[in-house]
């Protein structure tokens, strides 16, 4: 199996695609632990998955966690920055908080978790690191300047990071991904005339699954795609082409 013997780290574990994530990881051999926000119902619960509630906008406990892992586990090979929220509004009913809540989650949440792991995995010779980025940071939306900016940022630190933790072996990779529309609680928000237009604007006629995007990630983390880094995959079925 791709992931045999690695210890993978996925963030927002309990959401529609942190969830696909943690099961195909499982189903593919590594050892996952699951790090989310709030308590999980059952349905959000994948068996074999070692879950940990804690928050990645809180830097220390982050560190503090990290470390545990890696004391228990002995390494973490894979991290997938995929918590994320979303606070819409237009820039000019938007309030600081909303605002402020976003940034520190999405872009500011992922440096947290990273700035302990890839030091780690540049000193253990190896890992692979997958930001899950957006449509919306590539293309924009309306009521989304948050999000978007946030999303941006993050195609933008995965540049740094490839470029600073491959050392000189070249053996830790950061990649990401920028899913489209994909059905999970997140679209909730969204009124159904809205998710119509997008459906109209996307090749394949249709919103994602999480599995869909799990699938790219797979690839990302194992040794299929050990040439490719700094990279941003587009997972969106052809939207804004
Ligand atoms: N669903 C989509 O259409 C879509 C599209 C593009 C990108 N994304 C991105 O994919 C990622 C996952 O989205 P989803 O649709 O599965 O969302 P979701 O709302 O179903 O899940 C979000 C997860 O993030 C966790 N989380 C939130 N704040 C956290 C915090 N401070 N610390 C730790 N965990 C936290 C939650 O506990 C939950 O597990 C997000 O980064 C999102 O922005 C989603």
């Amino acid at each position: 199996m791709d992931l045999e013997g690695k210890v993978a780290v996925v963030t927002g574990a309990t959401g529609g695609i942190g969830q696909a994530i943690c099961r195909l990881f499982r189903a593919h051999g590594a050892s996952v632990i699951g790090i989310h926000k709030h308590s999980k119902r059952k349905d959000e619960v994948e068996p074999g998955i070692d879950y940990v509630i804690s928050t990645v906008t809180d830097y220390d406990e982050i560190g503090q966690v990290v470390g545990e892992i890696i004391e228990k586990y002995g390494k973490i090979d894979i991290l997938v920055n995929n918590a994320g929220i979303n606070r819409d509004a237009l820039t000019k009913d938007m309030t600081e908080k909303q605002f402020d809540e976003v940034i520190a989650t999405n872009l500011k949440g992922a440096w947290n978790v990273t700035r302990f792991v890839g030091p780690h995995m540049q000193k253990n010779h190896g890992g692979s690191i997958i930001n899950i980025s957006s449509v919306v940071g590539v293309y924009g939306n309306v009521g989304q300047s948050n999000y978007a900016a946030s999303k941006a940022g993050l195609v933008g630190m995965t540049k740094c990071w490839a470029k600073e933790f491959a050392g000189r072996e070249g053996n830790v990779r950061v990649n990401c991904i920028s899913p489209g529309f994909i059905k999970t609680h997140m679209l909730d928000s969204i009124p159904e005339h809205v998710l119509d237009g997008i459906r109209g604007k996307i090749v394949l006629g249709r919103m994602g699954e999480p599995a869909e995007i799990a699938e790219a990630v797979l690839f990302l983390a194992s040794d299929r795609s050990s040439y490719i880094t700094g990279a941003n995959i587009n997972a969106n079925g052809g939207m804004a082409l």
